[in-house]
């Protein structure tokens, strides 16, 4: 296995940062099952050196729950460089800048995947950051805005002279956003063009969907939507068997309980609610379970319908 951020992975097989999700609750139930990288959910530049409390808080994490990979979004050279130094100088493994985002709300500000765009503003914000550096950095991609515009290979290679260390690449457009079809051919054509280590993101479920992704030439898989409500997942990839009811139950709890221990009781359940439906998804009574819970505030009142569920 290449080194990926100065980092062995066995596997190469990592977790997605998913703004909303990933914080260190998630990405810590994800590594007990395999997860061998992590990535912060994103986080402005902007906002990381003006100090905001939500900004500060999504850098936040315990010890164990490393290698982790603070990810940044911004439009600006020097926002970055300034909060690239503010995240070195935490211990972090390495640092993105997302290239990716769909997302109107960062798009129309010029970050996210908006940057495919604009691929000479792309370029000074990647130099702006390694300048002030020493941690690896990555930039993850989409293919490109539009199915008029694909320039994913043009990119990749573009920022590989510039000397980052990993690309990641979830190859469909802006305006494909999640839909099916997937344009994997553009990762052999990345391969062809650069010579670091790219970590292919997209619809990966499955130990086949990593056989035949690594065969187009990918050093890593990337899983995101998959491991919500399942952060078992990595280790069925692995060829493990996933968990029986009671682990599942006690996953559960161990969620609402550390949740409810960041955020509060309140926003612990709320934040849970997000989880909950994917995790008790194809068994038997989640929709009455789902419907229950729904509106439920106490973390006791959720802690008793968890083990009711599972109990019987
Ligand atoms: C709710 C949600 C939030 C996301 N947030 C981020 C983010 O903060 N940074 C990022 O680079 N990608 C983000 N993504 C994209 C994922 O990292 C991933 O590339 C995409 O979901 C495709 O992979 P999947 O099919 O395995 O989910 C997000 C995706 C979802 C669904």
């Amino acid at each position: 296995m290449p080194l990926i951020y100065n980092i062995h992975l066995k596997h190469g097989i990592v977790l997605a940062p998913m703004s909303g999700y990933t914080d260190w609750p998630m990405r810590l139930l994800c590594r007990r099952y395999g997860a061998e990288l992590a990535y912060t959910e994103m986080i402005s530049a902007e906002g990381l050196v003006m100090s905001t409390k939500n900004t500060l808080r999504l850098l936040k994490h315990p010890d164990e729950d490393r290698p982790l990979v603070a990810q940044i979004f911004t439009s600006s050279p020097m926002y970055g460089a300034l909060a690239a130094k503010i995240i070195e100088d935490q211990g972090f493994e390495g640092i993105d800048i997302n290239m990716g985002c769909p997302v109107r709300k960062v798009v129309k500000k010029g970050a996210g995947v908006a940057l495919m765009r604009d691929p000479q503003k792309a370029l000074e914000i990647v130099e702006s950051v390694i300048s002030k550096i020493r941690l690896p950095v990555s930039v993850k991609i989409r293919a490109g805005w539009d199915a008029g515009s694909i320039n994913a290979p043009e990119i990749a290679e573009m920022l590989c002279s510039s000397g980052i260390n990993t690309i990641i690449v979830h190859p469909r457009t802006r305006t494909e956003m999640y839909r099916p079809g997937i344009r994997w051919e553009l990762i052999g054509e990345i391969k062809k063009r650069v010579s670091i280590p790219v970590i292919a993101s997209g619809d990966i479920h499955s130990q086949s969907d990593v056989g035949r992704i690594k065969r187009l030439g990918a050093e890593g898989v990337m899983l995101g939507r998959a491991t919500i409500g399942r952060p078992w997942i990595f280790m069925e990839i692995m060829g493990g068997n996933p968990p029986g009811p009671l682990e599942k139950r006690d996953v559960m709890l161990e969620h609402l309980d550390t949740l409810c221990t960041t955020y509060g009781e309140r926003k612990g359940v709320l934040r849970m609610r997000k989880y909950i439906s994917a995790y008790v998804k194809g068994l038997d009574g989640a929709s009455a379970f789902r419907c229950k819970v729904n509106s439920i505030l106490s973390a006791g009142q959720l802690r008793d319908h968890i083990h009711q569920f599972f109990n019987g």
